[in-house]
């Protein structure tokens, strides 16, 4: 592995972006060089661009409040030879993104996304990298498309997929039948606080736009395989979804139902969560967490308040594993949404691509 890379972040001000600004601070590979936002935050100090909206529990780290905001679509071509990737979380319209990502690839930066907009095009890669890092094969085909020598998109997936399919992944040599999921979503996954989301206290709100359906086809892309050239979808296992939002800061709860071909034990289930881990436990990468997936036995537990920072927010939690009714067995799992589920997933990511020679 390179000792250290530069990095730009596109979408610096936003709240993914402002997890990426505080998660480097002093990572020991990635030095960020370049925040990049919109025409509005250009040309201002990262400090002033940010203003008010600085929403993170930490205080705006020091490197990064004389840094002067660019503009992510004017002032791309000036990050040539100045960054070797980018890291890109940005809210414009789809088409509007997926440009704006191909453009940085087709000027050789590759982009590591937690947008959406690329998450479906077949030869680029949608990773959780302790389950599919092998997709990262597909970006040879994708660089051939894209005429480029080093320029790629890696996406991960979408951040309610963090509290249920680390979970359901490890049963899958059982033989998953079917799926039922229910998440409870945290309001910084719509990038907002109780401040600018006045209306979810004391509330639940059952919809947010989009997310039943990427909650129930994105694991099909994770569970598929490479195929001459792009990523076949798997055809199973069906994961019916519904996505709630509820009066939570940060941490996705999913109540998740399973039936199996072949019934396991529930100590059979325990096990496979124990000892489940993947590239990045094998390769030590820096954010990884040691211990994916932590079970805990309390009743009440994993809570969002108590437990979304388990392994500084890159563990999967856990717990109330039973036996059901109509399912074979029900439990609950939680992750941390823009730790885990946003910009931690991307480092994270990153340092495989980083290990594995991409970057
Ligand atoms: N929040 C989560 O938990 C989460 C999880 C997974 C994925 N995501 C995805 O990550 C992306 C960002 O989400 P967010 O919650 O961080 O959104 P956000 O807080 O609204 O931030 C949006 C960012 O996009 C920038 N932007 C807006 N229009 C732009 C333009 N025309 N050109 C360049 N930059 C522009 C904004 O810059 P200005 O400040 O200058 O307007 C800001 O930096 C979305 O695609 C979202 O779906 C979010």
């Amino acid at each position: 592995m390179q000792k250290s890379y530069r990095v730009g972040i596109v979408g610096a001000t936003g709240m993914v972006g402002q997890r990426f600004v505080t998660l480097l601070d002093g990572h020991p590979l990635f030095t960020p060089v370049a925040l990049l936002a919109s025409a509005r935050s250009a040309g201002k100090r990262y400090e002033d661009a940010v203003g008010d909206k600085w929403a993170m529990s930490v205080p705006l780290p020091a490197y990064a409040k004389d840094m002067t905001v660019l503009d992510a679509e004017a002032d791309a071509a000036s990050l040539v030879g100045k960054v070797d990737f980018v890291f890109c979380a940005v809210n414009m319209k789809k088409d509007a993104i997926r440009a704006l990502e191909e453009r940085y690839a087709k000027l050789e930066i590759p982009v590591v996304s937690n947008n959406s907009a690329h998450r479906f095009t077949p030869d680029v890669p949608m990773i959780i990298p302790e389950i599919n890092a092998d997709h990262l094969a597909v970006i040879d085909a994708q660089k051939e498309r894209l005429g480029t020598k080093r320029g790629f998109i890696a996406v991960k997936s979408n951040c309610s997929l963090q509290s249920y399919v680390p979970l359901l992944h490890p049963l899958k040599r059982f033989g998953i039948k079917c799926a039922a999921v229910t998440t409870y979503q945290a309001i910084s996954g719509a990038g907002k606080t109780f401040e600018t989301m006045p209306e979810i206290v004391d509330n639940v709100i059952p919809y947010i736009g989009g997310e039943e359906e990427k909650s129930e086809q994105e694991p099909l892309k994770i569970w598929g395989s490479v195929q001459g050239g792009v990523i076949k979808n798997a055809e199973g296992p069906a994961i019916t979804a519904q996505c709630l939002r509820v009066p939570v800061s940060d941490g996705h709860t999913a109540a998740v139902f399973v039936s199996f071909e072949k019934k396991p034990s529930k100590e059979e289930i325990l096990k496979a969560w124990q000892t489940f881990g993947g590239e990045p436990q094998a390769l030590c990468l820096p954010s990884a967490p040691k211990q994916f997936i932590h079970y805990f036995e309390e009743d009440d537990r994993p809570q969002a308040k108590l437990d979304r920072m388990t392994e500084n927010g890159m563990a999967v939690c856990a717990g109330r594993l039973r036996e059901d009714i109509l399912f074979d067995y029900k439990f609950i799992g939680l992750s941390h949404n823009t730790l885990r589920g946003a910009a931690g997933g991307a480092v994270l990511l990153a340092e495989l691509l980083a290990a594995k020679n991409y970057i």
